[in-house]
């Protein structure tokens, strides 16, 4: 068993002196010692770094005849019962029952608590408090999106074996104290390439449910590229069938019915995630191209693709049935997005005339509007006329050219809201090091301190970005050498957590040596769950993870 942090002398004098603390240091905090030689993870050591932390004495053991209890909205704090209970139940093989609380007994019975309370001053959408004691842990929130991050802190805070889905021995201890916890930004994402590779519903569940381990709330789906296009469209029936028929190495593809992607989407809410489609528009279009020759200027449809090259392909701007399609496709996929978010790529448009680029992206967006919502793009958006309330997704590199940086900072500037991915910060597919077997080096290799060591509030502040345009950031996993949910893993973790981190954790917590300690708490935990992870030799791993 590795689910424990290492045990070390006078750590529960360091905990009980600490009182109130900012998490800053609660990295260096040591374990606290349990009963039976166990050792409890301190307070407050769990990825994202919560805002704020109170440790106390005493401690909370989870007990066979515990209950969950729920309190308010029945239905939604039940879910978030449940869903806790489904955790907690194989690994422990306790019964944990999920019981209404009716306001009476609140105290004593050594129970779970999850009080969803609207009143609850200072949580906000997604926040939550944590306390922790003998008689209880009582998780309270306004929202059950907050309830169900405070789940996974309380998730975090037991032995990485509480992972596991067979019997394990406990104890099943947390530390006293309380924690206060809210995001530094609303939008914290991770993106996932489907149409370069493409993968089933329960691959992308099951990446759903280690993005929400982490407090990620927003899944981006890349629908649609050269190589595939990965959503049926009643209206250009042929888009799914033949332009979604292959893919990155000539594999079969595939793509989702409208049900299959209702499926991903309810699955994604489970997990207080919603979803953010994407259909990349006007390049990266291959596979419609290819589909439908009268999308093409000269009428003729060019064979699929399975290469890797980029910029190569373009809607036809001058021809109306690309408007046509355009607004089919929005239409119909809007119709099955309940989220806000419409994403329509344009990046990359090396085959689109600048003019023709300005001219067809403000018709997309106008479309996106006419369905109700929000339009999304990657940055170069910003070279066309974003409309009112569009979010940019900031892709650009060290080396990316001032002029480019520029014309974001104009954008946002006027209002448009950014998304913070830089590929040599964000993105999972890069590699790690020369050495690493998957993954692209275009902008770099991207070890684990590069991914973290950044601030998304001021990341952009020397081209002129106010940090009140930042409204979050992305982690993009782009799948051309990407193919199981072993690969994934292999390129997400550790990675995803420290992006996962600048999007939830406030900017006075962020410090790398004290986040490398509390990342490597999470290698037992990773361990526990299946994911081989990377062991960056950055990170001083516990042994046996
Ligand atoms: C991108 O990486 N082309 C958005």
């Amino acid at each position: 068993m590795s689910g424990t942090v290492p045990r070390l002398a006078g750590s529960l004098l360091l905990v009980l002196a600490a009182g109130a603390s900012a998490l800053g240091a609660a990295g260096s905090v040591q374990a606290q010692p349990g009963p039976r030689g166990t050792a409890v993870r301190p307070l407050g050591q769990i990825v994202p770094a919560p805002a704020q932390v109170s440790p106390a004495g005493g401690l909370f053991t989870l007990t066979p005849s515990a209950r969950i209890r729920v309190t308010g909205d029945p239905r939604e704090a039940r879910q978030v019962g449940t869903y806790l209970a489904g955790l907690l139940r194989p690994s422990t093989g306790y019964a944990l029952p999920v019981v209404e609380d009716r306001g009476h007994g609140t105290k004593g019975g050594h129970d779970i608590r999850l009080a969803l309370t609207p009143a609850s001053g200072g949580l906000g959408t997604e926040g939550y408090r944590l306390d922790s004691g003998p008689d209880g842990v009582t998780l309270t929130a306004r929202t059950p999106a907050g309830l169900f991050h405070g789940v996974q802190t309380l998730r975090q805070l037991l032995p990485a074996s509480v992972e596991k889905r067979t019997r394990q021995s406990g104890p099943w201890q947390v530390a006293g104290g309380s924690i206060t916890d809210v995001p530094r930004y609303a939008y914290r994402g991770a993106m996932l390439d489907v149409s370069r590779h493409f993968f089933t519903v329960a691959q992308v569940e099951k990446y759903i449910d280690q993005l929400a381990l982490y407090k990620i709330n927003e899944l981006h789906l890349h629908l649609s590229d050269d190589q595939g296009w990965r959503i049926a469209i009643a209206s250009w029936p042929r888009l799914a069938p033949y332009g979604g028929s292959t893919e990155v190495g000539g594999g079969t593809g595939g793509y989702y019915t409208k049900a299959q992607y209702a499926q991903i989407v309810a699955y994604a809410a489970s997990r207080h995630l919603e979803v953010v489609p994407e259909i990349d528009m006007p390049s990266h279009t291959n596979a419609a191209l290819a589909s439908y020759a009268r999308l093409n200027c000269d009428g003729v449809a060019p064979p699929l693709y399975t290469g890797t090259e980029v910029g190569f392909s373009s809607l036809c701007v001058p021809k109306d049935v690309t408007y046509a399609f355009v607004d089919d496709v929005i239409r119909e996929l809007a119709a099955i997005t309940p989220g806000r978010y419409l994403h329509i790529g344009g990046d990359e448009a090396q085959s689109t005339s600048q003019a023709d680029y300005v001219s067809f992206m403000n018709r997309a967006q106008a479309v996106v509007q006419k369905y109700g919502k929000t339009v999304m793009g990657w940055h170069q958006i910003t070279s066309a006329t974003p409309v009112a309330g569009a979010v940019a997704e900031y892709w650009g590199y060290d080396d990316t050219g001032a002029a480019e940086r520029a014309q974001v900072a104009a954008a946002a500037k006027n209002g448009t809201r950014i998304v913070l991915a830089p590929a040599d910060r964000s993105y999972l597919d890069m590699k790690y090091d020369e050495n690493t077997e998957l993954g692209q080096d275009w902008a770099g290799t991207v070890e684990v301190n590069r991914s973290y060591d950044w601030d998304p509030g001021t990341y952009l502040a020397g081209a002129g970005v106010p940090s009140s345009a930042v409204i979050g950031v992305e982690a993009p996993l782009w799948t051309e050498t990407i193919v199981t949910n072993d690969d994934i893993e292999a390129m997400a973790f550790p990675r995803l957590p420290g992006i996962a981190e600048l999007g939830w954790s406030p900017e006075s917590t962020h410090d790398w040596n004290t986040y490398k300690v509390r990342l490597a708490a999470q290698g037992p935990r990773l361990t526990a769950l299946g994911i081989d992870f990377y062991h960056s030799p950055l990170v001083d791993w516990p042994a046996d993870t």
